[in-house]
């Protein structure tokens, strides 16, 4: 691993994202011994003039719960600095990189590397600026060795136009390989787990494909509304919000084809294919809506065509995946909150059983909460008669993996970016793939041909969205829940 000076510079260090997820994954990883307080140094940067103890103060809250690390939160603290400055001058970007540079030479004036993170913790419409200004001011010293990333975050744009315009906005001034956009479902353990599970278990290899598997579904539920963010989300609505990209990412990892290695370029290659094969949308395999209550928010128009919840069948063109349908489904103020991937299995031919069984064989892989991975299948009844009943291998985290912490998202991703491990963050070319799927359905729920149905707040969603489901050829498991072991 790379030694030296590391700079992490947090822009918009006031913000929402920059308070509750990146100050908080930062002082983990330092907690954890993965930032050396001889080597790093984090700025802060923002447009509000305030001085390194009122930032302190505002990020101190997140970082703990009790008195029981005090000692290491104010540790963590002393290696922050703030300096404020607008998103599109000289002025405040020449400050900046005199405060990193001060660090870099009073550290490592001897070895000397400037390795230099930046955070956009900043709505996109400043990208570009701060791109530039960066570039301009604030890029490492070569002299000194190291680099400069630069690590972005959603919404890239609203359709494939808007993307590809910031795409090429950012592309000017960095190359690819300094560029880390985030997507923090692919840090999440379970999906991390993905490319493993598949390639690294001859269970799976033959069986993981349209021969076998009749359906798979990837879910995202939340038992919450839009509260707060009204004024944002309508302007994105839920394909933007979570299915163009997170479940996206997820489908890309469970269907793709085996990469040549396990190295990033490898990986995203086949993730690309998949995005590339993927058949246009139809509309009568879409189900929107949008929950009762939603355009209450004041930050919402009294109009709002956005939906908050949607269902959708997607197609893979190629020689695995002909005929299977992805169902992606997400949806806010739900009846539950959970993440997870449902791969069904075809019936068994020449089903001897057929008239006793309970369900088909699926797959189930929960991202969270409580994350685990079960495989429903039919087993005899314990007891005297000969009858079956439905049953699962079971293997849930909390209980095989007892007392193992498992790492935030953003914590992982951001050790990433420090170590330069492109795998988990979205390439250019897979960006504009995902877009181009989503463009054409996007415009036409923008231009109000296609309308979301209203559904009650804390159900299942609109029912259409079940029919859809159902037509797709998901079969429900009637008289089965699965219940997780309890340690
Ligand atoms: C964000 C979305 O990207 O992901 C939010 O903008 C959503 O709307 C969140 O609530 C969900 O993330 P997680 O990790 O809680 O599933």
């Amino acid at each position: 691993p790379e030694t030296g000076c590391l700079s992490i510079i947090v822009l918009g260090a006031s913000g929402d994202l920059a308070k509750k997820k990146t100050f908080p994954a930062l002082f983990n990883l330092y907690r954890q011994g993965f930032l050396q307080s001889n080597e790093v140094h984090i700025f802060g940067y923002a447009r509000t003039k305030i001085s390194d103890d009122d930032l302190r103060s505002r990020i101190r809250g997140y970082l703990s719960r009790g008195k029981e690390n005090e000692g290491e939160v104010l540790e963590f603290l002393q290696l922050i600095k703030y300096v404020s400055g607008s998103y599109d001058s000289g002025e405040g970007f020449t400050l900046l990189d005199k405060a990193i540079s001060e660090h870099e030479f009073s550290k490592n004036s001897t070895e000397g590397s400037s390795r230099r993170l930046f955070y956009f913790a900043l709505p996109p419409s400043v990208y570009p600026s701060v791109c530039r200004m960066i570039k301009s001011y604030c890029m490492n010293k070569s002299d000194l060795g190291g680099w400069t990333r630069i690590v972005v975050e959603k919404p890239f744009g609203k359709d494939l136009a808007s993307s590809e315009q910031l795409s090429s906005q950012i592309g000017e001034l960095f190359d690819e390989p300094q560029i880390y956009r985030i997507d923090h479902y692919l840090g999440k353990e379970l999906v991390q787990n993905l490319l493993v599970l598949r390639f690294a278990n001859r269970f799976f290899l033959p069986l993981w494909n349209r021969d076998n598997i009749d359906n798979i579904q990837i879910v995202f539920r939340e038992d919450f509304g839009t509260e707060g963010r009204g004024g944002y989300f309508d302007e994105y609505g839920i394909i933007r919000d979570i299915i163009q990209n997170h479940l996206l990412q997820v489908l890309c990892l469970v269907a793709m084809e085996k990469p040549v290695s396990q190295k990033p370029e490898h990986i995203r290659d086949e993730k690309v294919k998949v995005l590339q094969s993927m058949l246009p949308i139809k509309d009568e395999e879409v189900v929107l809506g949008q929950y009762e209550g939603y355009k209450d928010d004041p930050t919402v128009p009294n109009n709002s065509n956005t939906p908050t919840f949607a269902t959708m069948v997607l197609r893979i063109h190629n020689e695995r995946w002909e005929g299977v349908p992805f169902i992606m489904k997400a949806g806010k103020a739900l009846n539950s909150r959970k993440a997870e991937i449902r791969v069904q299995f075809k019936d068994v031919p020449g089903d001897i059983f057929r008239c006793q069984k309970q369900g088909r064989n699926e797959f189930v892989i929960r991202l969270q909460p409580s994350e685990a991975m079960y495989m429903k299948l039919t087993v005899k009844k314990p007891g005297l008669e000969m009858s079956t009943v439905q049953s699962e291998l079971d293997l849930s985290y909390g209980q095989r993996y007892q007392g193992v912490v498992i790492p935030e998202a953003y914590e992982r991703l951001i050790l990433d970016t420090i170590r330069g491990d492109q795998q988990h963050f979205v390439r250019r070319d897979e960006l504009k793939a995902a877009w181009e799927i989503f463009t054409p359905l996007l415009h036409r729920i923008d231009n109000g041909e296609v309308k979301p149905i209203p559904y009650k707040p804390g159900s299942r969603g609109p029912a259409e969205a079940d029919e859809l489901l159902q037509n797709a050829g998901y079969v429900q498991t009637h008289g089965y829940i699965w219940i997780p072991p309890t340690l």
